[in-house]
């Protein structure tokens, strides 16, 4: 059990309470996270505590008497890490996703958000997230233990938007709950393109078609036999700001060109209009028609932040990943695999092949002399999850490196693709 119990309320200096939020906090959480945030938090707050499967206990307060001063919320997520060699099977990590973060300005930079940020960090821990995951402000998160380490994907402006014809054929319009299947399956299809994904969880799903941040649309092709499949599905964010086409999904190019054509209608049709930006997903269907369709991104890094609370748990789960990339490697296999994060390392004995449960030590500076990799702890997220691998890191960073089994360990921690799904589009 974590040391806080999430559960209970606890005092903070000042008479401050910091404790679960309840449905008589609704409308101060609301016009807190407005004051501070973006106009849809309000009801983006209220879909996830409303629903009994998140549920009030997802958030908490931070209140000075009646009044509410701080917020945040957790969102329970799961990763999926594909096996290689081994058809759609992946490595399930259960995650926690801290969101819907806020301070009113007067109790600002007195701890409050570290306070609830330890909340969250307890309460995922206690629902067995072996990870968290996040999009946040820049730089602020570091300050929890997270580290930039997968690519959120390119923003590409469109530059060669489709004609009207390419909507010939189809009708576009707001998915609903019926919906939800075929635009679960069109979403897993292109996910399998990525090595990491994220899916929305199973109650998102329905809070995405009530928000009003975004819109989540169907596209149907209309069948000379009187038939209306779905054939694509994407979101959209409010044309008259910075309009969004994300999680651009289908079956095939057309009904992904119709698609993005349904969009830009959308973003072109408001006063002072201003260009759409589409999400890439390359490797799936709909990578193509973004790279015929659009520019490049800009160059600026964009990055989930991913928090390792317990790199020995993290990777016992992801074993069955690392066993199976060595399996399909070519290389002499020494007879353990150490990592060290300098201030602690961990063994893994590797017996016929066989990797074994993971084991934590002590301080190791020098891995290299047992055969070791070395990757500085805010580096482990992007080594386990991210696009560069051991190899990449380990040209980017001075305290990344692979060792003398360079070849193991650029096997079993190699660039990794990612496709996440997430409440919020940053
Ligand atoms: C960002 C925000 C949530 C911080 O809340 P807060 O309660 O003042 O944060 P804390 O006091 O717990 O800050 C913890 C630490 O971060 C520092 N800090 C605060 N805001 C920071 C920022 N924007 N960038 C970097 N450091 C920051 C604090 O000085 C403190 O440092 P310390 O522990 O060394 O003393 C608050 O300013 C806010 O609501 N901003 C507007 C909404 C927003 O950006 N929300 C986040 C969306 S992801």
């Amino acid at each position: 059990m974590p040391a806080l119990d999430p559960t209970s309320p606890r005092p903070l200096p000042d008479g401050l309470v910091l404790r679960p939020a309840r449905p008589s906090d609704l409308e101060q959480i609301g016009e807190l996270l407005t004051a501070r945030g973006e106009e849809y938090d309000a009801e983006d707050h209220r879909l996830v505590v409303e629903d009994p499967a998140a549920g009030w206990e997802s958030c908490a307060v931070v209140v000075d008497g009646d009044r509410v001063v701080s917020t945040a919320t957790l969102l329970d997520e799961e990763l999926q890490l594909a096996v290689p060699g081994r058809d759609g099977e992946a490595v399930r990590l259960p995650a926690g996703q801290v969101e819907l973060v806020a301070t009113d300005p007067a109790f600002e930079g007195r701890g409050l958000v570290r306070e609830l940020m330890g909340w969250a960090h307890a309460l995922s821990e206690g629902r067995g997230h072996v990870l968290q995951v996040m999009i946040g402000i820049p730089y602020f998160y570091r300050l929890f233990g997270y580290s930039y380490a997968i690519d959120i994907p390119a923003h590409r402006p469109l530059s060669a938007p489709p004609v009207p014809e390419a909507l010939e054929g189809y009708a576009v319009r707001p998915a609903t709950t019926e919906d939800l299947p075929e635009a679960r399956r069109l979403q897993a299809a292109a996910q399998r393109a990525a090595d990491l994904r994220m899916p929305h969880s199973p109650p998102r799903w329905q809070w995405l078609l009530e928000r009003h941040g975004s819109t989540t649309w169907v596209v149907e092709r209309t069948d000379p036999g009187g038939g209306a499949p779905v054939v694509a599905t994407g979101r959209t964010t409010p044309p008259q700001d910075d309009p969004v086409l994300a999680e651009l999904a289908a079956t095939d190019q057309a009904a992904a060109t119709a698609m993005v054509a349904h969009a830009h209608q959308l973003a072109a049709a408001v006063e002072d209009p201003s260009p759409l930006v589409v999400w890439d997903r390359p490797g799936s269907v709909t990578g193509e028609v973004v790279d015929r369709l659009c520019g490049p991104a800009p160059r600026q890094a964009e990055q989930y932040y991913v928090r390792v609370p317990d790199e020995v748990r993290l990777l016992d789960r992801l074993r069955p990943v690392l066993q199976a990339r060595l399996a399909g490697a070519s290389v002499d296999l020494p007879s353990e695999v150490v990592l060290s994060t300098f201030g602690r390392h961990v063994r893994m004995s590797l017996v016929d092949g066989e990797l074994g449960s993971p084991r934590g030590g002590g301080t190791m500076q020098s891995p290299g002399v047992d055969g070791g990799a070395g990757v500085a702890p805010d580096q482990l997220g992007a080594l386990l999850l991210g696009p560069h691998g051991i190899i990449g890191l380990s040209e980017r960073h001075p305290d990344v490196y692979p060792g003398p089994h360079a070849d193991v360990m650029a096997a079993l921690f190699p660039p990794v693709t990612a496709d996440l799904l997430t409440y919020y589009l940053p």
